[in-house]
């Protein structure tokens, strides 16, 4: 199926803002819940595609910083998605050889949903092959914010007093040390004909090719996504310079 591909230029990192699992529903009369299942699905489908498709990095936005204000039935019914998924795919991804990572604050999520996580994070620490990083309770400036401090506690501890670099920040940010020094994405996938950046990875996409498609997120396939990528393997980037 992954053919075309064999010569195409392949993203390293694809990030993935999965956008429109409630209008899914709602256009089926059915709960939101039922959109964010349908999403887990594909996103199921979405993470064995890219990894046999050899994408190294891939990336989605299942829960942001802002996410807390949906309904608490809403919320809870998200991570009770997590424990399921969990539950299901662990072994597959094992399989796989997948190496999941968390991307946020992770620690104030309800308890059965983080010790699903921690399972997983422990269980597929040894992986070597594709490595798929949730942003759960992510936010990008607080990302920011937390590497500005952590810098700021480093500097006094230690007294060093040289200039603030870009790789300072950079290895100080979730996508930094703490989860393998990620690289930036090279290509941003946003679903459901929205075009925003909504807080995603903002430091991180500075020279990110961009894709947008009106298919809400349940609906998108992995025959969407090599399209997608078969397009970005045309795409010219120059990152400011001439070329
Ligand atoms: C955006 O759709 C989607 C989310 C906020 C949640 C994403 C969650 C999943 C794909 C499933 C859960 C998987 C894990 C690993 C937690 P929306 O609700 O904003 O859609 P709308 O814009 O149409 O209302």
């Amino acid at each position: 199926m992954y053919e075309e591909l064999k010569k195409a230029k392949l993203p390293v990192h694809v990030a993935i803002i999965m956008d429109g699992n409630g209008r899914w529903a709602s256009a089926r009369k059915r709960p939101r819940l039922a959109g964010h299942n349908a999403g887990m699905k594909a996103m199921t489908e979405i993470v064995r595609a890219a990894s046999d498709m050899g994408i190294k990095y891939l990336t989605v936005y299942a829960f942001s910083t802002e996410n807390w204000k949906r309904s608490v039935e809403e919320v809870g019914g998200i991570f009770d998605l997590l424990v399921k998924y969990v539950a299901k795919e662990l072994q597959e991804l094992k399989d796989n050889n997948v190496r999941v990572r968390v991307l946020g604050d992770y620690s104030v999520i309800p308890e059965a949903a983080r010790k699903s996580l921690e399972l997983t994070l422990a269980e597929t620490e040894a992986n070597t092959g594709m490595q798929f990083n949730i942003a759960l309770n992510y936010g990008s400036r607080a990302e920011i914010v937390r590497a500005v401090n952590a810098l700021i506690r480093e500097r006094e501890e230690s007294g060093f007093r040289a200039q603030i670099t870009e790789e300072m920040i950079s290895k100080h940010l979730y996508t930094g040390r703490e989860n393998g020094n990620i690289p930036d994405p090279d290509l941003i996938i946003r679903t459901s004909g929205e075009e925003r950046i909504s807080n995603f990875l903002l430091w991180q996409c500075a020279y990110s090719e961009f894709a947008f498609t009106d298919t809400l997120w349940p609906d998108f396939t992995p025959e969407m996504l090599k399209d997608i990528i078969l397009e970005y393997g045309k795409r010219d980037r120059r990152f400011g310079g001439r070329k």
